[in-house]
């Protein structure tokens, strides 16, 4: 059923409660998501975006309650990935003429995975539509944000930014605005899908942020394509991604490891101890990788202002969990963080030197050779790896 969002524009998208993976298995949903589709009923009929593959006959069974489809006069594509352009085969197939409005990244996104040839409009930032009752949309491109595609689109008149993915979250709502949701959930949400997906491209984001505010739009609602519509006070996400895009971090510190019989297990929170006697201010966070969610992981990751990361030494070289997570860590182009390296060994100890070297091809700042310990520490070395968090919190 669809929701008026304002005036004359509805929210017809589909609500995924059950979602626990996007992206394959990459990204955890613990909250599920949504994918927003809004439909236009001014002078002309408009539908932006649509939802994802599995959904598509639901999507236009539903769209076609809520008007004839062969009065939809345009499409507009703002991104091509699949959980936005999923129903465009199966709505296309009944209005096959129909304009679809996107950029020329788009087209080819759109034929790479569909291999179709639609109706393509190609539009740059600035294009405007004319949609009726003194009403237009007007294109900007946000190329990599997050894919070379993506495009928002913004309506005059209602002051609208369909802002596709960005200021999204993965979260399943039926109150579908932010002054409704769960604040908790929706910023907790928020940042882990910044932090998971945007990360690497806030140098982009900072400069499109600049360009969008120097363009002076009134800007009531911004309406993503997951997650809640924001309404009340919709620039405050605005100024979250402001915030987060610029090197972010918090007064926190994270110890991330994997253990196997133990031993840097110990010195993993003996380590937290010591920043925490050296700076009781410090928010430590102690992850034992193996059994933690890697998304939410990354989280704190984000969020810290140092990493200090642990584990064992394994056929001369680290756990795979730690391996991988250092692997996502690099792709997600961290900057100005701070990082150390510890761990056990029972002979050859090459753990914490590869830990150090991945760390810093990651883009860490390596603060030292890190804190290697033979077989299980005893007192003494428990000690020594308390005055080594001490040090890790005066770095
Ligand atoms: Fe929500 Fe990039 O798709």
């Amino acid at each position: 059923m669809k929701k008026r969002i304002k005036n004359n524009v509805y929210w017809v998208g589909k609500v995924d409660w059950e979602l626990r993976k996007f992206h394959g298995d990459e990204y955890s949903t613990h909250k599920g998501s949504t994918y927003n589709s809004y439909l236009i009923q001014e002078e002309k009929t408009v539908l932006i975006d649509t939802v994802w593959s599995p959904f598509a006959q639901e999507f236009v069974k539903n769209l076609s309650e809520e008007t004839e489809i062969k009065k939809i006069d345009y499409i507009i594509a703002n991104h091509g990935e699949v959980d936005h352009s999923g129903a465009l085969p199966a709505l296309l197939e009944h209005i096959p003429d129909v304009p679809v409005y996107c950029t020329a990244n788009a087209v080819k996104s759109l034929k790479g995975q569909f291999h179709r040839d639609w109706n393509f409009q190609v539009v740059k930032t600035g294009d405007k539509l004319d949609i009726g009752n003194g009403k237009e949309l007007i294109f900007v491109e946000m190329q990599m944000l997050h894919w070379p595609d993506s495009m928002a689109t913004y309506m005059t008149g209602d002051n609208i930014l369909f802002s596709n993915d960005a200021f999204g979250q993965h979260l399943a709502t039926e109150e579908l605005f932010n002054d409704l949701a769960d604040q908790c959930e929706l910023f907790g949400e928020s940042i882990k899908y910044y932090a998971n997906i945007l990360n690497p491209f806030s140098g982009i984001l900072k400069k499109k942020l600049g360009e969008i505010l120097a363009l002076n739009l009134d800007i009531d609602i911004i309406a993503t394509s997951h997650g809640v519509v924001w309404r009340d006070n919709p620039m405050q996400i605005v100024e979250k991604y402001s915030q987060w895009c610029d090197d972010y971090q918090e007064n926190q510190i994270s110890v991330l490891y994997d253990t196997m019989w133990g031993g840097t297990k110990r010195l993993a929170e003996r380590i937290a101890e010591g920043i925490s006697m050296e700076d009781p201010e410090v928010k430590v966070k102690v992850i034992n990788l193996a059994k933690t969610d890697v998304n939410d992981a990354i989280t704190e990751v984000f969020k810290s202002k140092s990493v200090v990361i642990g584990s064992p030494t394994i056929n001369r070289s680290i756990l795979h969990s730690v391996a991988g997570f250092i692997n996502l860590m690099g792709g997600l182009g961290f900057k100005k963080k701070k990082a150390a390296a510890f761990g056990c060994y029972g002979w050859s100890g090459e753990s914490v030197k590869h830990i150090c070297e991945s760390l810093e091809k990651a883009g860490f700042q390596v603060i030292d050779e890190g804190f290697k310990n033979t077989w299980n520490p005893n007192d003494d070395r428990q000690r020594d790896a308390i005055e080594y968090g001490r040090k890790i919190a005066k770095a």
